[in-house]
């Protein structure tokens, strides 16, 4: 399963997002925001990154203004990899080598055209493994270590 989801600042490229999902033939639950009331963008970032992080869905897209501060949030989430991504290569390279689990958009920094091109790539991609593997493994390590309160 797919989940979404934006504050204020993202809504509008969210809803185009949704639309492109759908075209594609893919189905996405839509967490909110659901209008231009301000809101904050912890409590949206968490509904995605956790039911990622527990394996209650398979991949998330988060947008916010920047992208910035839902980014911060979701990678606060074990087994959460979110990736801001900002142009084609950083798209593919979200998957080729990070194998992200979560894409994060800048609803104010870039067009929705766009946002829609680099998902795209993104879930065409393939993950290459390998030394990458190595370096998400080293990740992995690191959370466990955390959270086992060793560091
Ligand atoms: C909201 O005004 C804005 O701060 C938010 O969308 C995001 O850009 C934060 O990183």
């Amino acid at each position: 399963m797919f989940l979404i989801a934006s504050d204020h600042g993202g809504l509008p490229m969210k809803e185009r997002i949704v639309d492109c999902l759908r075209q594609r033939g893919i189905e996405v639950r839509d967490l909110g925001t659901t209008n231009d009331d301000s809101v904050d963008y912890p409590d949206f970032g968490e509904k995605v990154a956790r039911a990622v992080s527990r394996g209650e869905a398979e991949k998330g897209i988060l947008v916010c203004g920047t992208g910035i501060g839902m980014s911060i949030v979701a990678n606060k989430f074990p087994g959460v990899r979110a990736a801001l991504i900002w142009d084609e290569f950083t798209a593919q390279m979200a998957k080729e080598h990070n194998n992200a689990n979560i894409v994060v958009l800048g609803g104010r920094v870039q067009t929705s055209e766009l946002a829609c091109r680099m998902i795209g790539i993104w879930l065409d991609g393939v993950f290459e493994g390998g030394r990458h593997q190595q370096r998400l493994d080293k990740i992995a390590r690191i959370e466990e270590d955390l959270l086992a309160g060793k560091l």
